[in-house]
């Protein structure tokens, strides 16, 4: 994929000036991290970043409001109601290019999350159509808090760029996970939010499938498998925010992302039907969705009592969606298949790319910890039927899905250099 000079001058590490001053508020709340906001800072500011910091005020506590308003390229704005306009927090909001908040606390992840506006910056956060990026930095064991992380899952599904906190010292003398990113990892996490704004998929069509379906076995029993939908629903939303008009196809329970329209199915014969009927019209298909390989041949109409002994289930094998796909698909149209596998991974799914005949095959090995099923997390390979291989270490699904959209953007500017649409 492209990348801007902005993506290139960050990642070299903000040395030498950047061309234009894009606006960047940064986000400072109150935790022991704060302090580490300043280096941040004074690297945006080399890379030719316009920097507005925002402090909450927890966070002067921490951090003195003097030495990030001399280090930033304007004063430290901490209220709603001085400076910048009438109206500070949509005036911020609408001047940004983006937003980054460093450190985010627990508390500022839950009220963003719940879309409390509880100040200027989380105001502005939910004021701003600009890509968010949070870095939370806190202790072990709220890091590791079911709420905290239903929290960030909630930001990440809107499309908020989370950039993990690393193993190492804590304060008070501990030891463990929560410790802020480094200012490379932080600045890594800039870069790729500004280039999710490219809007690359801008004038396309991409239709998605996600979760896993649900065969019958009686009105009460199913077959299924462990998917929960989450990266199916990541690649929607991350589609969307790449400019995308997005058919979501989805047996996931999850909500429907903003910016997707959304079909609701249950078995593998409904999405087959709903993919079929809406695939035609599509530049881009990805198969996310764990579709079940078996269904009952007979489905039973009323609940198969225990007294009637153990029932015998004949199986019968589903319509293969992604080959009917490959089948069918017209000129230029992208297919990428989803390989979950827990051996042989490599082989396995280019045995599946060979077999379904598809652009490219995204393997997963769902047996290796943090990837796969049900988690928030994925690591993969991406494969195309080109011999290209795209190595995606464990990430978010979400940043896993952009990679998978910045291969499919590959091979549309290959094979078309100009933008185009089946429309
Ligand atoms: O939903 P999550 O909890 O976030 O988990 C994500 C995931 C592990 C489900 C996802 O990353 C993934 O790997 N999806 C594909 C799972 C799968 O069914 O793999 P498969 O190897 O059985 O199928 C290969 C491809 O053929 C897939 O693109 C699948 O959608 C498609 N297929 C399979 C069977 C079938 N009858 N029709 C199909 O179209």
């Amino acid at each position: 994929m492209a990348t801007s000079p902005r993506a290139d001058t960050i990642a070299q590490g903000g040395d030498g000036p950047a061309p234009s001053g894009e606006c960047i508020i940064l986000g400072v709340t109150g935790g022991i991290a704060a302090y580490k906001a300043v280096g941040v800072c004074r690297r945006l500011v080399s890379a030719g970043f316009h920097v507005v910091p925002v402090m909450t005020a927890t966070a002067t506590r921490f951090l003195g409001e003097a030495t990030l308003s001399a280090l930033a390229s304007e004063p430290v704005r901490k209220s709603l109601f001085e400076g910048a306009g009438p109206i500070v927090h949509t005036t911020l909001g609408r001047r940004a290019d983006l937003v980054l908040v460093v450190p985010a606390t627990a508390r500022f992840i839950a009220c963003y999350a719940n879309g409390i506006a509880d100040g200027l910056l989380l105001s502005t956060v939910l004021a701003t159509r600009a890509p968010v990026v949070v870095c939370p930095a806190m202790h072990t064991e709220m890091w590791e808090h079911p709420a905290l992380r239903h929290n960030l899952e909630l930001l990440v599904e809107r499309g908020v760029l989370v950039v993990p906190p690393e193993e190492g010292p804590l304060a008070g003398g501990d030891q463990g996970a929560g410790r802020l990113a480094s200012p490379e990892n932080i600045l890594d996490g800039v870069t790729r939010a500004l280039r999710r704004r490219e809007l690359d998929l801008s004038g396309l069509r991409v239709l998605v499938s996600a979760g896993g379906t649900r065969e019958p076995i009686d009105p009460v029993r199913v077959i299924t498998n462990r998917s929960s939908g989450k990266q199916g629903h990541a690649l929607a939303v991350a589609a969307a925010e790449r400019g995308a008009e997005v058919v979501l196809v989805t047996a996931a329970s999850l909500p429907g992302p903003t910016g997707a329209s959304v079909v609701r199915v249950e078995t593998a014969a409904q999405m087959e039907q709903a993919v079929l009927e809406r695939a035609a019209g599509c530049d881009v298909v990805v198969m996310a969705a764990a579709v079940a390989d078996f269904r009952p041949k007979v489905t039973a109409s009323s609940k198969i009592s225990k007294s009637e002994g153990t029932p015998e289930l004949v199986l019968e094998p589903t319509p293969d969606i992604l080959a009917e796909l490959s089948r069918r698909r017209g000129n230029g149209q992208v297919l990428v298949g989803f390989a979950a596998e827990t051996g042989d991974v490599a082989v396995r799914a280019k045995a599946k790319l060979q077999a379904k005949a598809v652009d490219l095959m995204v393997a997963n090995d769902v047996s290796a910890p943090g990837a796969g099923f049900d988690c928030d997390t994925n690591a993969v390979t991406i494969t195309g039927a080109d011999g290209s291989v795209v190595e995606v270490p464990l990430a978010s699904k979400r940043e896993v899905a952009d990679a998978v959209l910045d291969s499919v953007v590959a091979l549309l500017r290959r094979d078309n250099p100009l933008p185009r649409s089946t429309k």
